[in-house]
């Protein structure tokens, strides 16, 4: 074990799976009190079973991050089991493949509800706990699709954007009240969602990826850990892409 996160106590949303299961396992590993909601119930049960069997202290709360009740809920929980909120990871999220005619007003407001509206109400809910911390940090999981347009992802185009924009003016409008916020900028990881792009999709991205390979969840996780860290103290309202290279061509 390691003790990056010594004291820290963690929120991390969409943590039954993908990006957000290794942030559970990574953020543990290095010492933090680890709660993970998601929808998912059974698989959020079996992360929390799989850190706590290897040393490490985490629980599981069913949220739907869309909630504000919720959330409210969900923060009560927390700091009754563990006396404190330190630190949240907004990574609870959907995709949606669909162009401007294509999509339609349930699934573009579906996806705005979770990606963006849903890291609202979470930087809103845990923010009195994060300025009692003195010392509290955020990080919100954008997309490297938040920072560049590709067709036919219109309202996750939009979602992503607006994360990587809110976190800038949440991270300057708590820069003197001891919580950093940062967003991170995945390019193209191994998880669920992203099965849900066709296999020609995936393979043109790897073969024009610099690095030549799609990325890990633990490589997303990584970033995050450094940026919840005492490590990251000078670092907020910025964005950090993780895509091997992807986004700068
Ligand atoms: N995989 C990629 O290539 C990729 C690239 C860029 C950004 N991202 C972002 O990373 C984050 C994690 O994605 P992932 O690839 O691990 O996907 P995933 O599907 O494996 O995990 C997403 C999790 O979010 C949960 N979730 C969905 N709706 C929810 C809701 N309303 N309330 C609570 N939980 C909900 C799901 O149940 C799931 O466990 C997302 O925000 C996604 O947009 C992923």
């Amino acid at each position: 074990m390691g003790k990056r996160l010594n004291g820290k106590v963690a929120i991390i949303t969409g943590g039954a799976s993908g990006i957000g299961e290794a942030h559970a396992h990574v953020f543990a590993a290095e010492g933090a009190k680890v709660v993970i909601s998601d929808v998912q119930d059974e698989l959020g049960e079996c992360v929390v079973s799989a850190i706590n069997k290897n040393g490490g202290d985490a629980m599981f709360v069913h949220q739907d991050v869309t909630s504000e009740s919720d959330w409210a809920r969900l923060v009560e929980a927390t700091v009754n089991k563990y006396g404190s909120l330190t630190t949240l990871v907004n990574n609870a999220g959907v995709g949606s493949f669909k162009g401007v005619e294509e999509e339609d007003l349930e699934g573009f407001n579906r996806v705005v509800a979770i990606c963006q509206t849903g890291v609202w109400l979470g930087m809103k809910a845990v923010m009195p706990e994060l300025k009692k911390s003195g010392n509290g940090a955020i990080v919100n999981i954008s997309s490297l699709y938040g920072i560049i347009g590709t067709p036919s992802m219109l309202a996750y185009h939009g979602a992503k954007g607006a994360v990587r924009l809110m976190t800038k003016s949440a991270g300057l409008e708590y820069a003197k009240q001891g919580v950093r916020i940062n967003s991170v900028h995945p390019g193209i990881i191994k998880t669920p969602l992203a099965s849900t792009l066709s296999d020609e999709y995936i393979q043109v991205i790897t073969e024009t990826t610099p690095m030549g390979r799609m990325g890990e969840p633990v490589d997303i996780a990584n970033m995050s850990l450094f940026l919840v860290s005492d490590e990251a103290s000078f670092i907020t309202a910025s964005e950090f892409v993780v895509d091997g290279g992807w986004g700068a061509q």
